[in-house]
């Protein structure tokens, strides 16, 4: 599961099943493709799952939509646990939905994150004689509880033995027909977070799903166990010692609880890229030390015969796309092409078995993408998606997917999924480097480390955002900005301008910074506002010309406002203002740099009095060409 997924626990005098069940719709705002309850009474569990919306859920506790429903004693439990999946590890069906039961039925589980190592523990699971009936990395846990409680332990003991097997992130929270008066939680990496009550207790991943029951909050720490029974909360670490807990009084009301603080969802996304950029990484380095990218439907021979490759895609998704061409190209040395969907099948593409098609699309429903997919596949062409949403379209009808685990991204303006879109395209090309040999080994090694160390970098560039907050607000009265950039930085500018349009309904344009005097250079005026993406200085040749080309615009009255790294002082003198970002590898600065003007975009159309989340004549999911 993505960091996304909603969970809800409950345990006191209430019926369960309405608290989850209420709780779940608090957390619908999340985004999901699948919703289940379990809950614990006498003696046993009963199950609930439906893929889609929560009415199917509802239906099924109904009793409308047997067989699978509620039985009508479960309506009265006074334990229960809920979660809306967001699909990674499997398609989104009743079968992959949430909670998971272990082989007897007396443990069942929901999960929020991903568990890095669920292939080797499913593995062994299955030579123990489990069986196990999902695709999920999920079940897994409820057959490592049933092993630990068949040998005597209770649920939270079970809990704090099977957390320390599992490798990556996760929420989990679990029933056990054995103790019916407990749910058990434990986090590492995922949010969660406890709601007290009085006489009963809450877990919930945030706390939107509580909030109208209780507004005093626990919030769970790395690496934590937490027992909830009526009377009371215990936490614990991993390894069973107390640990200190920290309460708060929420005072949010329900929509701002739901953007957990923020004004904005896209605020919200912006802050989540870290973790988004983190989940997308994880679970990609085999055994071997080698790059595995188990969700790639193509062989490695499939992949040796390929001669050229052609990206497509639309909007920010296809400035993904721009930037992936200079990566696949440097570290493969295969041709690669990039081509607005919408116009790819109309010019006759020169597509034939050994072309890779790779398409990229948050959504995986972008019509001008999914026509694009359609023509590649009918000329015979192998297709390689990149996308964020499980079971879409345009996995569906590729040869291959690599997902990325943004998480829903609900505001329209697209944040969190463009930094996760860059990094599967470095993936796939160092993917393609390995399997080709254009690389050594320790070379894709050492890259996809410097990978492992961006979520931190773009940690970095929030932290220090403020500056960048006040200048926008600063140019809410301009009529138009320019953007500029050489190498990866030219579609980092056409994206930085992208959203200017977007969100601040501005004039904006992003330039090639080579171009500028074949004709943009005549729009520069005096005091114009121009954002300029400056090169790392490990490539001195274009960081020496953005040099030139920033005096160029001054000369002529720009206000320069200049994206450089950490430590370059050449472009100092010549910046009106110097927007400062981690250094990084060249290929990999986009991830750095973009960040600075989408909060940029944001803010100044926020000044502007403007819906970021809803910005005017735009839909999140264009599905017409
Ligand atoms: C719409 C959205 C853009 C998005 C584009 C491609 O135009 O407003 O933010 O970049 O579609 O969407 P996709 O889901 O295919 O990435």
């Amino acid at each position: 599961m993505a960091r996304m997924c909603g969970i809800v626990g409950y345990v006191g005098s209430q019926s369960a099943l309405n608290v989850v069940v209420e709780g779940l719709a608090r957390l619908e705002y999340r985004g999901y493709d699948s919703a289940g309850t379990a809950v614990a009474f006498d003696g046993k569990l009963s199950v609930t799952k439906r893929a889609g919306k929560l009415v199917n859920l509802r239906d099924a506790l109904a009793g409308t939509q047997p067989p699978g429903g509620a039985d009508d004693e479960a309506h009265g439990a006074h334990s229960g646990i809920g979660h809306t999946r967001w699909a990674t590890h499997g398609p989104p069906n009743d079968r992959n939905a949430h909670p998971h039961v272990d082989c007897t039925g007396a443990v069942a589980v929901v999960h929020n994150g991903i568990i890095e190592n669920f292939a080797a523990l499913r593995l062994e699971l299955e030579r123990r004689g489990h069986e196990l009936s999902s695709d999920t990395d999920t079940e897994a846990v409820a057959h490592l509880l049933e092993e630990e409680v068949a040998k005597g332990a209770g649920l939270a003991d079970a809990m704090r033995k099977v957390c320390v097997r599992l490798e990556g992130a996760f929420t989990l929270v679990a029933i056990y027909s054995g103790e019916p008066d407990l749910v058990v939680g434990a986090r590492r990496n995922s949010p969660l977070v406890v709601g007290v009550g009085d006489g009963e207790n809450f877990l919930a991943s945030d706390v939107a799903a509580f909030i109208a029951h209780t507004r005093d909050a626990i919030e769970l720490g790395q690496d934590q166990i937490v027992e909830l029974r009526p009377g009371g909360v215990t936490v614990t670490g991993f390894d069973g010692t107390p640990a200190e807990v920290k309460d708060y009084h929420v005072d949010w009301d329900v929509s701002a609880a739901e953007k957990g603080g923020h004004d904005y969802f896209m605020l919200k996304e912006i802050a989540e890229q870290p973790s988004a950029v983190a989940d997308t990484l994880l679970g990609r380095i085999g055994a071997d030390g080698r790059l595995s990218l188990d969700e790639m439907r193509l062989t490695d021979d499939e992949l040796r015969d390929i001669d050229k490759i052609i990206i497509v895609a639309c909007g920010t998704a296809y400035h993904a796309g721009m930037i992936a061409k200079y990566a696949i190209e440097h570290w493969t040395q295969l041709p690669c092409e990039i081509e607005l969907a919408s116009e790819f099948r109309y010019r006759d593409p020169i597509l034939t078995r050994s072309t890779l098609v790779i398409a990229i699309s948050q959504s995986g429903e972008t019509m001008d993408t999914l026509m694009a997919v359609r023509h590649a596949r009918e000329q015979r062409a192998s297709v390689l998606g990149i996308c964020n949403v499980n079971g879409s379209t345009i996995p569906r009808e590729c040869d291959g997917v690599l997902y990325t685990h943004a998480g829903p991204e609900i505001a329209v303006a697209s944040t969190k999924a463009f930094l996760t879109q860059l990094i599967a395209v470095y993936l796939i090309a160092l993917y393609l480097a390995q399997v080709r040999g254009t690389k050594w080994g320790d070379e894709v090694f050492a890259m996809i480390q410097l990978l492992g160390t961006m979520p931190q970098k773009v940690e970095q560039v929030l932290e220090t955002i403020e500056p960048v907050r006040e200048l926008a607000r600063s140019l809410a009265g301009e009529r138009c900005v320019l953007f500029l950039g050489r190498h990866v930085g030219f579609p980092v500018a056409l994206e930085g301008a992208l959203k200017l349009k977007e969100l601040a309904y501005m004039h904006a344009e992003g330039f090639a910074a080579g171009e500028l005097k074949h004709g943009p250079i005549a729009l520069i005026e005096e005091g114009l506002p121009v954002v300029v993406i400056v090169p790392s200085r490990a490539r001195p040749i274009l960081h020496d010309k953005i040099v030139s080309n920033i005096q160029e615009i001054r000369a002529r009255g720009a206000r320069t406002i200049v994206i450089a790294e950490d430590g370059d002082e050449a472009v100092a003198p010549y910046a009106d203002t110097l927007i400062r970002v981690p250094a990084v590898p060249t290929l990999l600065q986009p991830l750095v740099a973009t960040v600075p003007l989408q909060v940029f975009a944001c803010e100044l159309a926020t000044a502007k009095g403007h819906d970021v989340d809803q910005p005017r004549n735009l839909a999140k999911s264009v599905t017409v060409e």
